[in-house]
């Protein structure tokens, strides 16, 4: 059986935690999309593990699979197992051989783009990993797989095909001289054969290369558990998103299919859980119409003088609203409900986990965005285009605030003790997207979190 864990709202919604809480019955734990722009926090035994590429679960001894439909930086994903294997920990991590590598000329493809892009103010915003490029390689039927770094011919035919496109991008079309970059070696031929090469050679001895989606339907029909996890999250995903300030993968449910190799009845047989966080965060550009307040760079328009400075401030303090990979303050706003019936039916999620239900307590009053209103209509979900959504009025209902009390005591006594106005404000998220919320996280500890529903049962 599986379980799919799925970003309601625009990342960073606590989706580590609870592949971490619901993990813990599961024997594997796959990523299906994305690559090192996530970034996902785990509380182990009080140890916390911010996590780019590793799988959640394999902090805790599950083995964790990155599947065909991520892409995969594998400077960092080596980086961070030696640092896991420091801290004492050896993740078994296994990557499909139909992943895309993210090439260091990725990166500084991206970055290039976004600078070109803000002289006309229309960056994204982007992690500036390499997630667009690497993507748009992998469409445009010139990447590099992780299955071709085992055979040296394959790899500098594949390298001595593309790598000369991309000098001529550079010099030619952005006017950027290649031998005067900090990192000219991304765009050398032999560099780049050479470390790919070394790479190979460590993922073939240390036994991490599989044919993924084989290995987990197997794995399925041997009787299993999978954790399916997601990252990024729906309203950032390339056709369900706020095109064009989304990420280049799908994050939504159907991604766990096509990013894994397992079946769309697979994946829809079992439960497929839509994190949410208790009101929203956004990194990066685009429309947020519950905004408070903003991030100058980042809100349009934004020159450092907005509505309700104030609370976005208390809220991103309290919640500690900044970036787990760039470490960039957090854009803060009410949470959206128009935003979640959007995510509940393009993912058709079994469940929610509502998490950071703590941070907002103490507040007199909490808001969230009902409905909008667009041209004179009441509308009840996302409009199609980003134009149309920047223009969408929140329509706003308040809600009575709920006392701050101790929380790791509400997690060990159970539904129950969330005193009652954080209850009205849960009913009220199950109601609107007509979801039952299976667990409400009070807390960043593992130990912190009220389970209602537990998976694989
Ligand atoms: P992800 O990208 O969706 O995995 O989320 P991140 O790890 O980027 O951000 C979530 C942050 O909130 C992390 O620092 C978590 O430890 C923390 N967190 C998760 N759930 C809760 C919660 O219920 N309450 C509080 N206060 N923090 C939480
Ligand atoms: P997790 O898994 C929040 C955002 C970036 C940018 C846009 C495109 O931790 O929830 P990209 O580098 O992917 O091309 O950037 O998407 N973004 C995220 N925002 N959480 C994430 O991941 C994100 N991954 C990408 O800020 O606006
Ligand atoms: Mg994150």
């Amino acid at each position: 059986m599986t379980v799919t864990i799925v970003g309601a709202q625009l990342g960073d919604e606590g989706k580590g935690g609870i592949v971490d809480l619901y993990g813990d019955s599961a024997d594997i734990v796959a990523r299906y999309q994305g690559g090192d722009n996530a970034g996902h926090t785990v509380v182990h035994e009080g140890e916390e593990y911010k996590l780019s590429l590793v799988p959640s679960g394999a902090v805790r001894g599950k083995v964790g699979v990155l599947g065909n439909g991520c892409v995969v930086n594998l400077r960092t994903l080596f980086d961070e197992l030696d640092q896991l294997g420091e801290r004492g920990l050896q993740p078994d991590v296994r990557i499909a051989e139909r992943a895309h590598a993210i090439l260091p000329y990725h990166r500084v493809l991206d970055g290039i783009e976004e600078e070109v892009k803000s002289e006309s103010d229309s960056e994204v915003g982007t992690t500036g990993r390499g997630i667009g490029p690497t993507y748009e390689d992998k469409a445009g039927r010139r990447g590099i797989r992780i299955g071709d770094l085992r055979n040296t011919e394959v790899l500098r035919e594949r390298l001595e095909y593309v790598v000369p496109q991309k000098r001529a991008l550079i010099e030619d079309v952005y006017g950027v001289s290649v031998d005067e970059l900090d990192n000219s070696d991304a765009f050398d031929v032999d560099a780049l054969f050479e470390e790919f090469h070394a790479f190979g050679k460590r993922l073939v001895e240390e036994e991490m290369i599989v044919n993924a989606g084989a290995f987990l339907n197997e794995q399925i029909d041997s009787g299993a558990n999978v954790v399916l996890e997601g990252a990024q999250g729906t309203m950032i995903d390339i056709d369900h998103g706020n095109y064009p300030y989304v990420t280049s993968s799908n994050p939504t449910a159907g991604g766990a299919a096509v990013g894994t190799g397992l079946s769309p009845g697979t994946v829809g047989s079992g439960e497929v859980i839509g994190i949410v966080k208790a009101y929203l965060t956004r990194v990066g550009s685009g429309p947020l119409p519950t905004e408070l307040g903003g991030v100058v760079g980042d809100t349009p328009g934004y020159d450092g003088d907005g509505d309700d400075e104030e609370l976005a401030t208390y809220i991103r303090e309290e919640g500690g609203e900044y970036g787990t990979v760039t470490g960039r303050p957090r854009r803060v706003g009410w949470l959206d409900i128009p935003m979640l019936r959007h995510a509940a039916r393009r993912s058709g999620f079994t469940g929610l986990a509502v998490n950071h239900v703590d941070v907002l307590a103490g507040l007199d009053t909490v808001k969230v965005g009902h409905a909008y209103e667009l041209d004179g209509e009441r509308r009840m979900t996302i409009p199609a285009t980003t134009e149309q959504w920047g223009r969408c009025e929140p329509v706003f209902r308040s809600f009575e605030g709920w006392p701050d009390v101790d929380w790791a005591a509400v997690a060990a006594e159970g539904y129950e003790a969330i005193p009652d106005n954080a209850q009205d404000y849960l009913e009220y998220i199950e109601r609107e997207t007509e979801t039952p919320v299976y667990a409400i996280g009070v807390g960043p500890g593992r130990n912190e979190s009220v389970v209602r529903q537990r998976a694989f049962e």
